[in-house]
C-alpha cells in the first residue's frame, strides 16, 4: 500500500524557556481535536527524492512506538519484520529502521556499552546485535547539558548524548540534532545500527542534564524531517510504500512527494488528529503521533462505527508496530467473524487465538470515506509453534482495551499489508 504523510505547517512562537514534564509517558486527553493546518495538503508528485527499504526479519521485534508500553507475549514471539533504510551521518552511511511511531534519528556510538534489557547486566557489545557503529569526527558538535533516554515498547532502552551532524537521507542533507547512543539495552538485527524516527517534535526524548537517571525534564528539539521542512528543502509530506513481492526493494521512503511506483489505490486524505492539548509554549500545537479516527470498521457487509458514544477512536498509524490495537468491541466482533471463531486463552492479554486454517471474515477500514480491505493473509498469522511443532495462529487483530485515556489504538502491519513474512 502507498500510505503519505503530510505534515501540517505549524505556527511557531518564540523560541522559550521548556515547560518541565514530569511525566514521559503518555495519558491522553480525552477531547480529541483536528489540527487547523496553515496550508494546503502538498500536492501527490512523485519525487527523485527517495530511497529504497529493505526488510530486516527480527527474532524479538519491537513493537515500534516508543511510547507503546505493551504486555504481550506476542511480540516476543513474533518473527515480524521491519523496514531500513540508509542514512548518511557526515561521511558515515548505515542502515536504520524506519519508525513513524518515534521521533529521535539515533546512531549507535563505537565505544557504546550494550547491557542485558531484563537485568541491565554488562554484556559484550556483540550481544546487542547491532550493525556498523559511528564514530564521532570534528564535524559532530555535542549540545552541552542534554541527555538521550528512550524505552522503546518492548523493554528496549538506550542513553546517549546529543550533538549536531549533517545527516543525508534520500540526496537532502541537513544539519540538525541528533543522539549518539553510547549505553543499549538492544536486540539488533546485525546490520541496522539505529533508527529513523519520523514523528512529531513532541515525542523526542532529549532531557535536560547529564545524568539520564536525574532526567525529568524534556528538551525538545526538531527531528530530522521537521528540520528538513522548516529549512525549505522538502515539501512537508513523506510517503512510505511497502511491497509485497520482494523480489525487488522491500518499499521505498519519498520525502517530499510520493515514490516511484505505478499505483491504482485511490488517495483518501483525513486529519492528524490531535489527542492532547499542549502546555509547551515551543510548540504551541502538540502534535504527538500520526493519529488518525476511522469512520467505521467494515466486517464482512456490516458496517460498525468506530466509536464510543459518539466519540471516535484515534489510531496511530505506525510503520513499526505488528498488529492493528483494536477497542475491546470491535476487536470482540472480529475475533467472533473468524470461521471458526478466534479466541482469547484464559488469563492471557489481548491476543486472538485461531485456527491457522480458520477462514478470516472481510475487514474493511473507512478512513476519509475511502474503505481499505484488509488482505486475508494478514489476519491470519503464524505466532510460534506448539510443542508438537503445529502452528500457533494469532488474529491480525489485537484487543487494546476500551479506555481512550489510556488505550494506544494502532494501525500497524495488518494494515499496512506487510505482514507476508509471518506467514
Ligand atoms: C544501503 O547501501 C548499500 C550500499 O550502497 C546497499 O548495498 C544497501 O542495499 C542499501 N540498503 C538499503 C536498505 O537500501
Ligand atoms: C502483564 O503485566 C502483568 C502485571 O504487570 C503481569 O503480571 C503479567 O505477567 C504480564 N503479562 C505478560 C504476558 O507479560
Ligand atoms: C551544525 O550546526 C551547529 C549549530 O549551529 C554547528 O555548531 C555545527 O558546526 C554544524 N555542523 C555542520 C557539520 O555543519
Ligand atoms: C553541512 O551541511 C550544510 C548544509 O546543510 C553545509 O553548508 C555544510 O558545508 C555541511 N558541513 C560539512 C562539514 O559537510
Ligand atoms: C542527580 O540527582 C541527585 C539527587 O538529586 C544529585 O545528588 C546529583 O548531583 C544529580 N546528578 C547530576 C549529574 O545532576
Ligand atoms: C531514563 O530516565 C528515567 C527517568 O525518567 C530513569 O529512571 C532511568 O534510569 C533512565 N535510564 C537510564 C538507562 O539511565
Ligand atoms: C507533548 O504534548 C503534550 C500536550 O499535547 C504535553 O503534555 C507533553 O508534555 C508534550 N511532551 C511530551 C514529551 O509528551
Ligand atoms: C450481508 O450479506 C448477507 C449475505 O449476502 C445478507 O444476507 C445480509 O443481509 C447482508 N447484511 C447486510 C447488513 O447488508
Ligand atoms: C457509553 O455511555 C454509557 C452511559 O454513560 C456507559 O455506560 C458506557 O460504558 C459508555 N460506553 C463506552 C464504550 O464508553
Ligand atoms: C490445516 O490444514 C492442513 C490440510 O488442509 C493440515 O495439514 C493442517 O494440519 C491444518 N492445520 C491446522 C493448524 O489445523
Amino acid at each position: 500500500m502507498l500510505l503519505s504523510l503530510t505534515f501540517p505547517l505549524l505556527a511557531l512562537g518564540a523560541l522559550l524557556p521548556i515547560a518541565a514534564n514530569n511525566a514521559p509517558e503518555v495519558t491522553r486527553d480525552i477531547r480529541v481535536r483536528s489540527p487547523i493546518a496553515f496550508s494546503a495538503a502538498s500536492p501527490l508528485v512523485k519525487t527523485t527524492n527517495y530511497l529504497t527499504l529493505g526488510k530486516k526479519d527480527r527474532h524479538n521485534p519491537r513493537a515500534a512506538s516508543s511510547i507503546l508500553a505493551k504486555n504481550s507475549s506476542l511480540i516476543s514471539l513474533f518473527g515480524s519484520a521491519q523496514f531500513d533504510t540508509n542514512v548518511t551521518f557526515g561521511d558515515q552511511t548505515f542502515e536504520l529502521l524506519v519508525d513513524t511511531g518515534s521521533s529521535d534519528t539515533w546512531v549507535i556510538h563505537s565505544d557504546f556499552t550494550c547491557v542485558s534489557q531484563t537485568t541491565s547486566a554488562l554484556l559484550t557489545q556483540a550481544a546487542c546485535a547491532s550493525g556498523p557503529a559511528y564514530t564521532k569526527t570534528p564535524e559532530f558538535v555535542q549540545i552541552p547539558d542534554e541527555n538521550f533516554n528512550i524505552t522503546y515498547g518492548d523493554g528496549e532502552f538506550l542513553t546517549g548524548i546529543l550533538g549536531y551532524e549533517n545527516l543525508t537521507l534520500a540526496g537532502i542533507t541537513v544539519n540538525t540534532t541528533i543522539p549518539i547512543v553510547d549505553f543499549a539495552a538492544w536486540d539488533g538485527d546485525d546490520t541496522s545500527s539505529g533508527l529513523l524516527g519520523l514523528g512529531y517534535p513532541n515525542v523526542t526524548r532529549a532531557y535536560v542534564g547529564t545524568d539520564p537517571h536525574n532526567d525529568s525534564v524534556h528538551a525538545f528539539y526538531d527531528p530530522i524531517f521537521t528540520t528538513m521542512y522548516k529549512q525549505g528543502l522538502v515539501a512537508p509530506m513523506f510517503s512510505l510504500a511497502i511491497e509485497r513481492d520482494l523480489s525487488g526493494p522491500a518499499g521505498y521512503l519519498a520525502l517530499g512527494g510520493l515514490p516511484p511506483v505505478d499505483f491504482m489505490e485511490e488517495f483518501t486524505s483525513t486529519p492528524i488528529v490531535i489527542t492532547r492539548l499542549a502546555n509547551t509554549q515551543k510548540y504551541p500545537v502538540e502534535y504527538d503521533f500520526y493519529s488518525i479516527n476511522m469512520d467505521a470498521v467494515v466486517l464482512d457487509n456490516v458496517s460498525l462505527p468506530s466509536a464510543a458514544n459518539g466519540t471516535a477512536y484515534s489510531y496511530l498509524v505506525d510503520s513499526g508496530t505488528t498488529l492493528n490495537y483494536f477497542p475491546t468491541e470491535l476487536a470482540d466482533a472480529v475475533a467472533a467473524a473468524y470461521n471458526p471463531p478466534a479466541i482469547h486463552q484464559p488469563d492471557d492479554d489481548g491476543t486472538y487465538y485461531v485456527d491457522c486454517n480458520a477462514t478470516a471474515p472481510g475487514l474493511g477500514l473507512t478512513i476519509g470515506g475511502t474503505t481499505f480491505w484488509t488482505n486475508p493473509i494478514d489476519m491470519i498469522q503464524v505466532s510460534g509453534t506448539d510443542d508438537d511443532g503445529n502452528d500457533i495462529c494469532v488474529s491480525g487483530i489485537y484487543n487494546e482495551g476500551s479506555d481512550p485515556t489510556t488505550d494506544k489504538f494502532v494501525l500497524g502491519c495488518t494494515f499496512f499489508q506487510e505482514c507476508s513474512c509471518c506467514i
